[in-house]
């Protein structure tokens, strides 16, 4: 899996350092086209010499070199790899790169780098167990990504326990394994609306509605995971996006949405629509705030654009349109109808008569109809687990395109 693989190896200042010209050697082995960068401190450790011998190109540590004043643009390496692997990391680049400290080479890579990221931490023991470093492997577990836990064994400071770097072998393997199965939607880009809609009635108030915006995170986070670039064009919600692989929109209201949507639909290899748009708005909006007068009031309201509608019609060859229906009654009927009116190509069913599903919970439970007749169900369960179910169908839809 891993043969014409573009790989960074990023190598920081640990013992374990010289391991990494083992871990090149396999990854050459495999057919890995491997880029080496390495902190200043990694190279009291191991020449760059041998590693460039290893790889069969100049390693770069500086922002520059020296002599010939090339700059090296973390940005262009960033977007060519398929994987960056920092191994070993010690407890100082693991910290810089939650905290975005960029101040080498390595870690500015990584702050640009899209593709998935593997850390393989090695420290001795003390220094693993510290609330400080885990607190920021869990940070880097929050931005998507991976830690390679290290082994329990002797470290270099003759102590037993755990901190040593994983094994080589099984690092390859890793990384193996991951190009295996993990990233269907490499190389697709998804979009996706989450979140409600507010429409403005005056300064102060609006229309809106209870959406949380759970679900359509949770779909922009397994997207993300699945190897896509992800626009998330969200509504009012106070949920936050963790990957790095999505861009996320803000917008206020259906139009807005609208938009924002139809901006980046050209580029679109699938769109979720997955947003609870308000089908109408007030027809005015007041400037200033509306004052209690005692009579009766009328809001009258104009229709918002449909945006899924509006996709369908555009919808080219090659493009999965994926639309939600939140229905109370004739639940099937109706999202087959909203299938075929919006031209979708699949629609998730939520019914507000299930326990565990729908607005603001963490979990849903859905059925999810494919045009092509398939129907699934998937059981109440947490939304990320309910978001990765779906990808895979969407996933499956381009595997069988294919
Ligand atoms: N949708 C949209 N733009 C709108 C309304 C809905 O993109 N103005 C999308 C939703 O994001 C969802 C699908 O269309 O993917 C169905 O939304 P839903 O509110 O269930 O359907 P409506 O078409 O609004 O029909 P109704 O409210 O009458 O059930």
């Amino acid at each position: 899996m891993l043969k014409g693989k573009h790989i960074i190896l990023g190598i920081t200042g640990s013992i374990a350092a010289y391991k990494a010209a083992y871990l090149l050697r396999l990854l050459i082995k495999q057919g890995a086209e491997v880029q080496v960068v390495i902190t200043p401190s990694g190279k009291e450790f191991i020449t760059p010499v041998t590693l460039s011998s290893l790889s069969g190109k100049p390693v770069i540590s500086e922002f520059f070199t020296a002599n010939t004043g090339e700059w090296h643009s973390h940005v262009d390496l960033g977007l060519w790899a398929d994987a960056l692997l920092i191994a070993p990391a010690t407890a100082s680049t693991i910290g810089k790169m939650a905290h975005g400290i960029a101040d080498n080479m390595l870690v500015t890579t990584y702050l640009s780098c899209k593709a998935p990221v593997f850390i393989a931490p090695a420290m001795d023991l003390d220094m693993y167990a510290h609330a400080s470093t885990q607190h920021n492997l869990d940070l880097l577990r929050s931005y998507g990504n991976r830690i390679i836990e290290p082994a329990t064994g002797e470290l270099a400071s003759h102590l037993t326990g755990k901190g040593r770097m994983e094994e080589p072998e099984k690092i390859v393997e890793i990384l193996d394994r991951f190009f295996e199965t993990a990233q269907p939607l490499r190389g697709k880009r998804v979009l996706i609306t989450a979140g409600p809609t507010y429409e403005k009635i005056d300064p102060v108030r609006f229309i809106g509605n209870y959406s949380s915006g759970k679900m359509g995170f949770a779909l922009a986070e397994a997207c993300a995971e699945a190897g896509a670039e992800v626009v998330l064009v969200a509504g009012p919600v106070s949920v936050k996006e963790k990957h790095t692989a999505i861009h996320r929109v803000d917008v206020e209201s259906a139009v807005e949405m609208y938009n924002a949507v139809l901006a980046e639909y050209d580029r679109t290899d699938v769109a979720i629509m997955c947003a609870a748009v308000a089908d109408y708005a007030p027809e005015t909006v007041s400037d200033v705030k509306l004052k209690r007068t005692g009579e009766e009031r009328v809001l009258r309201l104009k229709p918002n654009p449909d945006i899924a509608a509006e996709l369908g019609r555009r919808k080219r060859a090659g493009q999965c349109l994926v639309g939600f229906a939140l229905e109370t009654n004739d639940e099937e009927a109706n999202a087959r109808l909203k299938m075929e009116k919006k031209n979708l190509d699949f629609i998730v069913l939520n019914s507000l008569r299930d326990a565990g599903a729908g607005f603001r919970c963490d979990t849903n439970k859905v059925t999810v109809i494919a045009r092509e007749g398939s129907e699934v169900e998937i059981p109440c369960k947490p939304k990320t687990e309910v978001a990765a179910d779906i990808v895979n169908m969407v996933a499956g839809y381009f595997a069988n395109k294919d």
